[in-house]
C-alpha cells in the first residue's frame, strides 16, 4: 500500500507520511488529502467484489463505507476499524417533492438512515480508524451538531475520549443529546463555529489530541463512501445533477474527490454535476463563487462574520474547504446556489409530507432544486439526486414550531406554515371528533 499525505496547493503538492498528525500543509498552510499508489485491481473486479461482500455477515463487509475500502487504502490493516454499520443509506424516489421542484422524478439518498442519523457517520468511521491507528487516547472536534454526535458514537465505541465543543445555545437538542448519551465531555462555549474552530485547534496542538473535524483528510475518505454506494445502487449509472448542502464544505470536497477517483479508475463513464445550496444568511460560498464569475475570475474569498439561519448545521461563516469545493464545483461545471428561511422551512416540509423527512439543512436541497429548475439551469427531465445529510428527529422543535406556525427566522420575521399541519385540541368525545374527521 502506498498512501501519503499531499498538500492541496497546485503551487505546492508537497507531500507527507500518511501517519503525520497534520491538518493542514506545514510549508503553505494549504489543506492536505490522502493519495494513493495503483490500486491494482480493475472495475468490473471491484464492482463484483463490493457486491459479494454485500452477502458476508463480517462487520467491515456490512458496513456501506469499509466495503468500498480499496478507493481509501490509508490503513495497513484494518484491525483499528470501529464500525456501527454505518453507511447502506437508501435512495428513495419522491414525486410529490419532484413535482414541488419542477422535476419529473427525484431521488433522495438518505444519509439520515446512519447509526447516528446523518452523513458524519461515513466519514467518522475513517477518521476515527486513523486516530486509533496513530495510538491517540483523545479526540476533539468542534461542531454544529452532528459531527459531534457523529465524533461522540465511534470514540466511546472504540475506546477513544470524545471532547467536543459546540457554540452554546445554537445546536439543537437532538445533537446536544446524543453527545451527552454517547458520553462525551461537552464544552459549550460563548462563540460561534468558526470560533470555537480556532480556539480547538489551539488545544488539539496544546493537549496532543486528535482534531476530528472536516479538516481532518481521513473523515473525507470516509465520506466519499456516501458517492460510491451511490453509484454502486444505481448499477453505475451516473446521475445528471448530485445536490448537497453546503457548510464546512467537507462534503462537496469529499464528493469530487471520490467521484474522480471512480472516473479514473472507470468505475463510472463521466462526471455528475455538482450543486451546493447554502442558506442564504450563511452563504459565503454562494457569494464567493458569485463574485468570481462577476469578476471573470479573480476575487477574494470573504468569511461571514455573523452567519445567520434556522437550518443551525449550515451555520458557517469560514468554511475551511472551500479551496476544495471550489474545484470541484468547477471540475464537475457545477453550481452555488442559497435557498432563504422560509424556501428551506417549506421545503422540508414538503420532504416530510413525502414520507421521508429530513432535518432543515436537508431540505436547502430542494429549496435550491426549485430555484435551479426555475432558472433553467437543472432540466424539468434531468436525472437528479439529492442528499439529504441528517434525519428528521435532529431538530423537532424546528418541526413543531412551523407546523404550528410559531416559527420565526433568525431575524424574528415569522415563517408562514405553508405546508403546515398542526395538531388539532379535541375533547374526549366520540360524536365531535367524528365531526371533525368526517
Ligand atoms: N447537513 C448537515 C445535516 C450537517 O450537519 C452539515 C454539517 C452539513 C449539511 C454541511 O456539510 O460542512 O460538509 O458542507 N455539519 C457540521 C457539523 C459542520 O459540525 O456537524 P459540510
Amino acid at each position: 500500500m502506498q498512501a501519503h499525505l499531499v498538500c492541496f496547493e497546485s503551487t505546492c503538492r508537497a507531500q507527507y507520511d500518511v501517519r503525520d498528525v497534520l491538518y493542514n500543509c506545514p510549508k503553505c498552510g494549504g489543506l492536505l488529502e490522502a493519495a494513493y499508489g495503483p490500486i491494482g485491481a480493475d472495475a468490473a473486479s471491484l464492482k463484483k467484489l463490493w457486491r459479494e461482500r454485500r452477502m458476508d455477515n463480517a462487520p467491515l463487509e456490512q458496513s456501506g463505507v469499509w466495503r468500498y475500502r480499496e478507493l481509501f487504502p490509508f490503513l495497513e490493516d484494518t484491525k483499528h476499524v470501529v464500525t456501527l454499520r454505518e453507511g447502506n443509506t437508501p435512495l428513495l424516489p419522491a414525486p410529490r417533492a419532484a413535482a414541488y421542484g419542477g422535476l419529473k422524478a427525484i431521488t433522495f439518498k438518505h444519509q439520515g438512515f446512519n447509526p447516528t442519523g446523518s452523513f458524519k457517520d461515513n466519514g467518522m468511521t475513517a477518521g476515527a480508524a486513523q486516530a486509533r491507528l496513530l495510538g491517540m487516547k483523545r479526540v476533539a472536534c468542534v461542531s454544529t451538531g452532528n459531527t459531534s454526535a457523529s465524533m461522540a458514537a465511534y470514540a466511546s465505541a472504540g475506546g477513544l475520549e470524545p471532547l467536543i465543543f459546540i457554540p452554546n445555545g445554537n445546536i439543537s437538542y437532538g445533537k446536544l443529546a446524543q453527545a451527552l448519551e454517547y458520553g462525551a465531555k461537552t464544552f459549550q462555549v460563548d462563540a460561534n463555529f468558526d470560533q470555537i474552530l480556532a480556539l480547538v485547534r489551539v488545544l488539539a496542538e496544546r493537549l496532543g489530541i486528535y482534531l476530528l473535524n472536516s479538516i481532518n483528510p481521513f473523515r473525507i475518505e470516509g465520506q466519499k463512501s456516501i458517492v460510491i454506494e451511490m453509484m454502486d445502487q444505481r448499477d453505475w449509472k451516473v446521475p445528471d445533477w448530485i445536490v448537497l448542502p453546503g457548510g464546512n464544505l467537507g462534503n462537496v470536497s469529499a464528493f469530487g474527490k471520490g467521484l474522480r477517483e471512480m472516473l479514473a479508475l472507470g468505475l463510472i463513464d463521466k462526471l455528475p454535476r455538482l450543486a451546493v445550496i447554502q442558506a442564504a444568511g450563511s452563504s459565503p460560498f454562494y457569494e464567493y463563487m458569485a463574485s468570481l464569475s462577476a469578476s471573470g475570475g479573480s476575487a477574494p474569498f470573504v468569511a461571514q462574520g455573523h452567519p445567520e439561519t434556522l437550518a443551525t448545521a449550515i451555520k458557517i461563516g469560514d468554511p475551511v474547504s472551500w479551496p476544495k469545493a471550489q474545484f470541484e464545483i468547477e471540475t464537475t461545471r457545477g453550481v452555488v446556489e442559497k435557498a432563504d428561511e422560509q424556501e428551506i422551512a417549506d421545503a422540508k416540509a414538503v420532504i416530510g409530507a413525502s414520507g421521508i423527512g429530513c432535518e432543515p439543512a436537508s431540505a436547502a436541497t430542494l429549496a435550491g432544486i426549485k430555484k435551479l429548475v426555475a432558472a433553467g439551469v437543472i432540466d424539468r427531465d434531468a436525472d437528479v439526486v439529492a442528499v439529504l445529510t441528517g434525519n428528521v428527529l435532529k431538530d423537532p422543535d424546528y418541526i413543531y414550531r412551523y407546523h404550528t406556525g410559531q416559527l420565526t427566522g433568525p431575524d424574528g420575521a415569522a415563517i408562514r406554515a405553508n405546508f403546515g399541519n398542526a395538531p388539532v385540541v379535541v375533547p374526549n368525545d366520540a360524536d365531535r371528533i367524528t365531526a371533525l374527521i368526517s
